[in-house]
């Protein structure tokens, strides 16, 4: 009976005390002040996705964008990056960024176009000898013509970055001469235009997002992908392919790219302070991605796990001649006048027939 009392007396007292003290909201005591908190409701948080790998041009671009964005504006605005494609994969990035669920992304411009066909211009087969005719391409009319196409899908392309020229390896066989593509299956970005390449070489495609590549690879569902050096590098397919062919025979860059509402809202100074850093950040990109894909280049050499052909002279022209037909067969793909503008491009820098 006096254990019983007891326990009554326990608990009643329990209950005033919770009354008097945890529960009435008016008697909570509010915290401490802290210094770091301060603001933090106000910060600006810019969140950019991407599905490289971080020792990539565009992985370490993303990375030197935001540690110059906390230099100048630490206590307004926070750039998260995320890399690999752990937020988004290519695939559905756009998407994200058009509902503001990320702020930039730096798509490849292959993949921009299933919702934007024209950049497809940039997939085109041997468009450009060398860095100078793309960058000419980019910021010229061709340039300003696809960056217009974004801004009626509230986005602002803002910047491009590099990444470099497309190599092709296979599990197969070495690619020669065009005719060694037959039968075999390639992986590709979505893009029309990088179908009807491999299409014209008498060999399949499949689309596939980048964060699939290494695991159908290894499964055998391609036989081989066409990539840079440093996505070939970084993502490890230099181990389980075999040949590789430094073809140079297509471009990739990315487009950064933002949710306009979200830029346009942004106060107009900090807005001011991002653009700089991402002009700073560009001029940084271009040449880590030509020393990043030399480096890397070296690096498959030393590890010994592929046979590397230097594409000739006469087959790159056996190449070119086997992808003529494409600039045709894409034309209401890409808009003629585009086409011939890249047309134009090519036989400025003799680079349009064998
Ligand atoms: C790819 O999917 O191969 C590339 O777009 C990856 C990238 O973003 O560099």
């Amino acid at each position: 009976m006096r254990s019983f009392v007891s326990i009554g007396l326990f608990v009643l007292v329990g209950l005033i005390t919770a009354i008097l003290i945890g529960f009435p909201p008016s008697m909570a005591k509010p915290l401490p002040y802290d210094a770091e908190q301060a603001g933090l409701k106000d910060r600006i948080v810019i969140k950019f996705s991407h599905v490289v790998a971080e020792n990539t041009p565009k992985g370490l671009a993303a990375e030197h964008f935001a540690k110059l964005v906390r230099e100048r504006l630490s206590d307004r605005v926070e750039v998260q990056v995320y890399p690999n494609g752990i937020l988004y994969s290519d695939k559905y990035e756009l998407d994200a960024l058009s509902r503001g669920e990320v702020h930039m992304i730096a798509p490849s411009f292959s993949n921009l176009t299933n919702a934007f066909p024209s950049w497809g211009a940039f997939d085109l087969p041997f468009a450009f000898p060398n860095q100078q005719a793309v960058d000419e391409a980019l910021y010229g009319n061709i340039g300003k013509q696809l960056l217009a196409e974004l801004a009626n899908a509230n986005m602002k392309g803002i910047s491009f970055w590099n990444n470099g020229f497309k190599q092709v390896t296979s599990a197969q066989r070495p690619l020669i001469h065009p005719a060694d593509f037959a039968g075999q299956t390639f992986r590709i970005l979505p893009s029309k235009v990088l179908e009807q390449q491999f299409h014209a070489l008498g060999a399949q495609a499949v689309m596939m997002p980048f964060t699939e590549v290494y695991r159908s690879v290894v499964r055998g569902d391609v036989d081989g992908q066409e990539n840079t050096i440093s996505n070939i590098y970084s993502k490890r397919l230099y181990q389980v392919q075999q040949h590789m062919t430094l073809s140079n025979h297509g471009y990739l860059g990315y487009a950064i790219i933002v949710n306009r509402t979200f830029w346009e809202e942004l106060p107009a100074d900090v807005r001011g302070v991002l653009e700089q850093a991402l002009a700073e950040t560009t001029q940084w990109n271009r040449e880590l991605a030509q020393r990043l894909n030399d480096e890397q280049l070296h690096e498959i050499v030393k590890s010994g796990t592929m046979d590397i052909h230097q594409l000739s002279a006469t087959e790159r022209d056996e190449w070119i001649a086997a992808l003529a037909p494409i600039y045709k067969q894409v034309e209401e793909e890409v808009g003629a006048s585009l086409l011939q503008q890249i047309k134009t491009l090519r036989q400025q820098y003799n680079f349009d027939s064998p």
